[in-house]
């Protein structure tokens, strides 16, 4: 079977906050950001928008570029960590404001590796029913589970939304998804956490809530783990695919860090003008960060008909993953 992707849509919030903005907040400054990731701005939701909102307007794009109308979907996948809502799922919500009954709505959690979770969920649907039209969304307010009195963590996410229509077909209908390798290992899932919110914690009605109730994580153990898992994946599937980085015309990396992906680039071989990064403008949106990329090189050309795409992503978790992409 073939699983093309037949069209893709980004959002971004309005509001953008600089380096220059955050030097206002917390002890920081515009080199340190810029020097450590890559990061020179990111988007923010304004106050009453919310993760679904957000989807949705991703959600939009992506159905009228693949010309399919909302109430044609079978199915409807969210990644994100940053949910509307514990009850009901962000896909659920998504689909309300679709305007839409019937479809299966289901959210994936896999921090920032949501989107190959999301996208290796809907192929295997997909197979189990080959006429589904599946909308694949990842959509995350970061800025809201972030501690905005920790410099460590609050310069380097961001929020944004993006979403892709998968249904089985041609090759000539669009790009096709050619492979997806995932991967986890959760006995080091406390070096990159947000425990606030979950079962494990006991919370009483009017109590505080803490700095657990933010994204922490150990920064340096989270950009080796990055490195070696991403670059690791990559190697496998191109060797399940029978390819060599040779065949390799892009990389689109998940958006975490630049000298992450540097460093990515670099074991890997691949030239810094075939890696696509976007980091400087919106930060680490999470699950979200590899479909806002694809959208954003399909749209400005950096991707064409015809490129083989390699996409390593990694996050919470531990999780990673690879895809291959044919244009
Ligand atoms: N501004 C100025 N100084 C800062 C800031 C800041 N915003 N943040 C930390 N520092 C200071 C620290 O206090 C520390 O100071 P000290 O040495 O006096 O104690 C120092 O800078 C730390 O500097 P480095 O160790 O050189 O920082 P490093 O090079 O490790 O970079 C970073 C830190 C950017 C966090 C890096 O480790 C990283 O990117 N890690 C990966 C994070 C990540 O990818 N997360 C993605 C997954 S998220 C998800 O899945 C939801």
């Amino acid at each position: 079977m073939n699983f093309i992707l037949r069209g893709f849509g980004h959002y971004a919030p309005e509001k953008v906050l600089t380096n220059a903005d955050l030097e206002k907040i917390v002890d920081t400054s515009d080199e340190w950001i810029t020097s450590r990731t890559g990061i020179k701005e990111r988007h923010i939701a304004a106050d009453d928008e919310c993760t679904s909102d957000m989807g949705y307007e991703a959600a939009q794009k992506a159905l009228a570029q693949a010309g399919i109308k909302p109430e044609e979907l079978t199915h409807i996948i969210c990644g994100t960590f940053t949910p509307d809502s514990m009850i009901p799922s962000t896909a659920c919500r998504i689909q309300e404001k679709l305007g839409i009954k019937g479809q299966m709505c289901l959210d994936v959690q896999a921090a920032c590796s949501g989107y190959l979770y999301a996208l290796q969920s809907a192929r295997g649907y997909l197979c189990l029913e080959p006429d589904s039209k599946i909308l694949v969304v990842t959509s995350e307010v970061v800025s809201r589970r972030m501690n905005w009195e920790d410099r460590a963590t609050c310069v380097l996410f961001g929020d944004a939304a993006g979403a892709t229509v998968m249904t089985s077909g041609d090759t000539a209908d669009g790009p096709h998804v050619v492979d997806v390798m995932l991967a986890a290992d959760g006995s080091l899932g406390d070096l990159l956490t947000v425990n606030g919110g979950g079962s494990a914690y006991s919370y009483k009605l009017g109590e505080a809530i803490g700095p657990e109730y933010f994204v922490e994580f150990k920064g340096r153990e989270v950009f080796k783990h990055a490195v070696r898992n991403m670059t690791d994946m990559c190697e496998s599937i191109l060797e399940r695919n029978g390819l060599t980085k040779a065949d390799v015309n892009v990389l689109i990396p998940h958006q975490a860090n630049l000298r992450i992906i540097d460093a990515v680039g670099r074991r890997f071989d691949i030239p810094e003008e075939r890696i696509f990064t976007n980091i400087a403008r919106y930060g680490n949106t999470s699950a979200a960060s590899v479909p806002v990329a694809l959208s954003e090189a399909l749209e400005t050309g950096f991707v064409n008909k015809g490129d083989l795409v390699l996409i390593p992503t990694f996050g919470g978790g531990f999780t990673w993953g690879s895809a291959l992409i044919q244009f």
